[in-house]
């Protein structure tokens, strides 16, 4: 079998622009032109994984959008429509225009097939799932991707290609799909039935690379050296010698956002962390030593609001999830807002908002495939503090905002942390929040997580945690029947949290966190597992 190696990630090389203004790690350029799919995110990610910067927007981008991006490529994402209905979506003129090759994936390429005079018919059955295809030697796109001509492929569709365009040659085939892939090589434009971004379809990051840097001729400058000397750069640019405000929750993105400013305006940035008494153990000293003097590479302004009072007293005698979360939300804003007043001259809030909740905000009528996002914790703050936003990771997938958060020196614990609610273990606590039951769930849950790291399973699960359960329930200790509460075990699998499978932890692994809660912890009379997968449980038990 043979392929090219993969191009390794480099120092960062400059490139020549394609685009005025723009910075080198952007200078080259693909557009992912949306039409719904759910994988969209997917492709745009395969693309920035070959080094390539990409943005996603929808089909109905306003005339003279891609003359004005400049994209070296254009990828077309696949959709829940169908070309064979005459009201739906469709490639608009100016990608053709361009003059740059394009790739259209499943819908992208009916849709291509359909515009440019070939045809495309509804099949009998939808295809969905593992298939393999056979692939013609000599494609530019497939060249060397191949065992011997076959490829694994994921596929999903409903529509089949049943002739090309004019110039196009069929370059792959499946038993179902006579045209599963096909190729106009004087255009330069490709269509595949089967959806390279999915890593069910083994070689697919490799035709997305082959596109993306071979075809297309983009450099591989978008590398996290590179991003973080633009994302310094456009900062400084943005907010001239004004001074930031920043919100550190102790996650990932406000934590990468927070040493990112750093970087490029150093004592100009306050952060704000609340401890609201909703935290997991130790995370105020944890996030402390991340960020301050001494305990770090990293010298943030940290200024630390004790508001635990607070917040649980607002909490008291509240046992609605809904309501619970709207109190804790408004009660953030009210001491943030105080403890930001307390500061000089702040123009700016800095915010860690990332490139998927940009996306979702911005999606199509055409985008049913997004979900917005419903846990909006702070929503509304800077217009009521009348500060400007400065959001230094707007452009970043997560997998790139760790990358910028190892390289700027975060410690690893933090960059790969599992992500924690922003309401805390308010949610974690069913019903009514008392102090005594965050004690003892602070204490469960820190024995679950140690258990998990030591068995090398923290880093196998997307997010693990315990949950309180103030219901009573029997134990005997000694000759005594006691009731006392319990606590459950939660511990997911997900790429998109949008649905979860619980983890199959090993039995003895289990076995190990139920004794030690038992044994260490007063108050805890039975450990429970999770076993409900998402949909229909949510993650989180409120
Ligand atoms: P669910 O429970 O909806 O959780 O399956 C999906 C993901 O969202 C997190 N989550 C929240 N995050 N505020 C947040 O910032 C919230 O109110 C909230 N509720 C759930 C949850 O931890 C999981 O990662």
């Amino acid at each position: 079998m043979s392929h090219r190696p993969a191009v390794a990630e480099g120092p960062p090389e400059r490139v020549p622009t394609d685009v005025p203004g723009a910075a080198p790690a952007r200078a080259h350029r693909v557009l992912v032109v949306d039409f719904g799919s759910q994988y969209t995110q997917l492709i745009a990610r395969r693309v920035r994984e070959a080094g390539v910067y990409c943005e996603i927007h929808p089909f109905d981008v306003p005339d003279g959008f891609v003359a004005e991006f400049a994209p070296r490529g254009i990828i077309l994402s696949g959709g829940p429509e169908t070309v064979t209905e005459g009201s739906t979506p469709r490639i608009p003129d100016q990608v053709f225009a361009a003059g740059v090759p394009v790739l259209g994936i499943c819908y992208g390429m009916h849709a291509m097939a359909a515009q440019l005079g070939g045809a495309v018919e509804p099949s009998t059955h939808r295809e969905f799932g593992h298939a393999e295809v056979e692939a013609a030697p000599q494609d530019r796109l497939l060249e060397g991707l191949t065992d011997g001509g076959r490829m694994p492929v994921w596929m999903s569709h409903g529509d089949k290609v049943t002739a090309v365009p004019p110039g196009f040659v069929v370059t792959a085939h499946t038993e179902s799909a006579p045209v599963a892939a096909m190729t106009d090589p004087a255009r330069r434009l490709f269509g595949v039935q089967f959806h390279p971004e999915v890593t069910h379809t083994a070689r697919g990051a490799d035709i997305v690379r082959r596109f993306a840097r071979d075809i297309c001729g983009c450099a591989g400058s978008w590398t996290p050296g590179h991003i973080v000397e633009e994302a310094v750069a456009s900062v400084r640019a943005q907010v001239g010698d004004g001074r930031v405000v920043l919100g550190l929750s102790g996650g990932v993105d406000s934590s990468v956002a927070a040493a990112l400013l750093s970087r490029a305006i150093g004592d100009r940035l306050t952060c704000v962390f609340v401890d609201n008494g909703l935290l997991r153990l130790h995370e105020r000293e944890e996030v402390e030593a991340a960020f301050t003097r001494g305990g770090n590479a990293l010298d943030v302004d940290v200024v630390t609001e004790d508001a635990s009072e607070e917040f649980l007293a607002a909490l008291a005698g509240h046992d609605d999830p809904e309501a619970k979360r709207k109190i804790i939300g408004g009660t953030f804003i009210d001491v943030f807002q105080r403890a930001a007043a307390r500061l000089e001259d702040v123009r700016w809030l800095g915010q860690g908002t990332i490139y998927p909740d940009v996306i979702e905000s911005a999606a199509s009528k055409y985008g049913k495939a997004h979900v917005i996002k419903s846990h909006h914790n702070v929503g509304g703050l800077p217009e009521r503090m009348h500060l400007s936003l400065v959001e230094p990771l707007r452009d970043l997938f997560k997998d790139e905002v760790r990358k910028v958060g190892m390289a700027l020196g975060l410690p690893r614990e933090l960059v790969y942390r599992h992500p924690f609610p922003g309401p805390g273990l308010a949610v974690r606590v069913l019903g009514e929040v008392r102090r005594e039951y965050l004690d003892v769930l602070r204490q469960a849950d820190a024995i679950f997580l140690d258990e998990l790291r030591r068995a090398d399973w923290y880093d196998r699960v997307s997010q693990a945690f315990a949950v309180y359960l103030p219901v009573a329930s029997v134990g005997v200790v000694g000759d005594a029947r006691r009731y006392e509460h319990v606590i459950a075990l939660r511990a997911v699998e997900t790429t998109d949290f949008m649905t979860a499978r619980w983890a199959e932890l090993p039995y003895d692994l289990l076995g190990r966190v139920s004794n030690r809660i038992m044994n260490e912890i007063a108050g805890v009379s039975r450990v429970v597992y999770d076993v409900s997968s998402k949909p229909p449980a949510t993650i989180e038990w409120e």
